[in-house]
């Protein structure tokens, strides 16, 4: 009898902040410290998928069996995931930064080289741009996060998003627990209640793996 070897499934995620230098020294960034996406590469490692995670500047250890890939700026990351696309699963729980300073110096500036306005440009939407069957986004907003959520599912073609509110206690930024809605592209809403990340990130992979409970 012939045994049938099946190829693991791949997934891509992205976790962490992006940083935007205005020099060697000075950036724009924001709180996340990729807990939220390490927890799901870690779940989804056991769990037998292929992972790659594509990292900001986070301190964190590399799950098991997990190959990752560091970057600093939203334009490194999205270069680093076209690189390891394509995958059957890509996620994308990164804090990525949306503007970049317009001009970058090479050494510190001095105090009389700096303005007090700060020129800035769009960075590239990386969920929005990369191409994969399935695609999953988080939504971080300040408040009620469902409207803002389907309105981002829609628009960057997702599957599903999972939606917090990064001010509600226990949530969101460097937390360890999170409280998340998943929202699905067919309108169907699944509110969660308080969870560790590890127990998010299980129930977003019984989402994937269609053993939604
Ligand atoms: O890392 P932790 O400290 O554990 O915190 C977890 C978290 C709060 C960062 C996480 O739960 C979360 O909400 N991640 C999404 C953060 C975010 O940037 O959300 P957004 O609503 O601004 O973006 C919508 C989606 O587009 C996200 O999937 C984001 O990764 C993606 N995006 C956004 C902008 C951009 N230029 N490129 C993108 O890919």
């Amino acid at each position: 009898m012939k045994t049938k070897i099946q190829k693991p499934r791949s997934l891509v995620i992205t976790a962490g902040p992006t940083r935007e230098h205005l020099d060697p020294v000075r950036f724009l960034s924001n709180p996340s410290t990729g807990k939220m996406g390490f927890a799901i590469a870690e779940v989804a490692a056991k769990r037998g998928y292929a992972v790659t995670l594509v990292a900001g500047p986070v301190q964190l250890a590399t799950p098991k069996g997990v190959n990752r890939v560091d970057v600093t700026s939203a334009r490194e990351m999205l270069a680093a995931v076209k690189d390891v696309l394509p995958a059957d699963i890509f996620i994308s729980t990164a804090a990525v930064a949306d503007w970049r300073p317009k001009h970058r110096a090479a050494k510190k500036l001095k105090k009389h080289e700096m303005s007090a306005t700060l020129e800035l440009v769009r960075n590239p939407d990386i969920l929005k741009s990369v191409t994969c069957d399935f695609k999953v986004g988080f939504a971080a907003e300040t408040g009620d996060p469902s409207a803002e959520a389907a309105r981002k599912c829609r628009a960057k073609k997702l599957k599903f998003i999972v939606a917090n509110d990064v001010t509600e206690q226990g949530c969101g930024f460097g937390t360890a627990t999170n409280r998340v809605t998943i929202l699905r592209a067919d309108g169907s809403v699944r509110p969660l209640p308080l969870l560790t990340k590890r127990a998010v990130a299980a129930k977003i992979l019984d989402e994937i793996d269609g053993r939604r409970k």
